[in-house]
């Protein structure tokens, strides 16, 4: 059972509207809670989560954990680099070997792409996809469209600019599905290279020049480079990409208006956005952390429930 539409969580692709609402509002019920003295709820006192994590992580894998501890289920936490992985154990079977332990459900971060479907496909388990590869990031980008919602109100007709490296990202795919079934227009933005062809058939706006791209929207969400998962050099340098793409505070205040920044993080300072931007007062990046936790406590009791 799950109070969703779907058993797993694996991509907002597969998410109804009525489902983000419904995490929304679960949400805003688990931010009032975990803002209380007691942050605790006994909610999930009967199930157990494992939080698998084959790639890095610091504030997804912390969020997860801390959601889960809010709920009150039983964790595990696994991560590849201290594992039998490394002595060739299979995927599939080094799931069914936590599931053994009487696991209900699997919150999976993993380098590649569709690992989390496949794993939805092989094992008896709620699959909640805490990043898979270029794919999707679904949780992050329910906290991004929940902390912009905080900030703008309704989605519906507000303008959201996607900027950096949208070519390696899980963040942006999951974003532009997110938006666009909250109504927001979305624009991604960056060098022609990190801009993959596909995109501009998923109704996106495509832009080149970032001043445009800032003076368009009401929102920015800067991405990073992930410079480790570019086998090519796609930009001649870093440092032609600050001059063409990095966010200053001269930039920001020398536009019409006053947008917001948001960043998912981990944070490139003095490449895609500026120390003065991202701590200064139109960003948003610690309440998009905030949330996260709101967001994964209500993702967690909804497939659970
Ligand atoms: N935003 C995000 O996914 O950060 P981590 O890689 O630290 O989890």
């Amino acid at each position: 059972m799950s109070l969703l539409s779907t058993p797993h969580l694996i991509g907002i692709k597969e998410l109804s509207r009525a489902d983000i609402d419904l995490i929304f509002s679960t949400a805003e019920n688990f931010k009032e809670v975990i803002n209380r003295t007691i942050k605790k709820v006994p909610s999930l006192r009967d199930i157990t989560i494992a939080n698998l994590f084959f790639e890095n992580s610091t504030r997804t894998r912390l969020s997860f954990e801390l959601a889960e501890k809010r709920l009150s289920a039983d964790i595990i936490n696994f991560s590849a680099s201290s594992s039998s992985v490394s002595k060739g154990e299979t995927l599939i079977d080094t799931v069914n070997n936590i599931l053994a332990m009487k696991t209900d459900m699997v919150v999976m971060r993993h380098p590649n792409a569709g690992a989390a479907l496949f794993l939805s496909k092989h094992v008896k388990a709620k699959i909640v996809n805490a990043g898979d590869g270029a794919h999707e990031h679904p949780t992050q980008a329910l906290l991004d469209a929940f902390s912009i919602r905080e900030k703008v109100g309704d989605l519906a007709g507000k303008k959201v600019a996607i900027i950096g490296d949208i070519l390696h990202s899980r963040v942006a795919l999951s974003n532009i599905f997110c938006l666009q079934k909250l109504g927001a227009e979305v624009m991604v933005c960056g060098p022609a290279t990190l801009i993959p062809k596909y995109v501009a058939s998923l109704g996106v706006k495509v832009e080149t020049d970032l001043r445009k791209a800032l003076e368009w929207c009401d929102v920015a969400n800067m991405l990073r480079i992930q410079l480790e998962r570019q086998d090519i050099r796609y930009f001649p340098s870093i440092r032609e990409y600050i001059m063409q793409y990095g966010l200053t505070k001269e930039i920001l205040n020398s536009l019409s208006k006053e947008i917001i920044v948001m960043h998912p993080g981990p944070i490139n300072r003095g490449v895609e956005i500026t120390s003065e931007v991202a701590d200064s007062s139109q960003s948003i990046i610690l309440e998009q952390v905030e949330n996260g936790v709101a967001i994964r406590m209500a993702v967690i009791y909804l497939l659970a429930s």
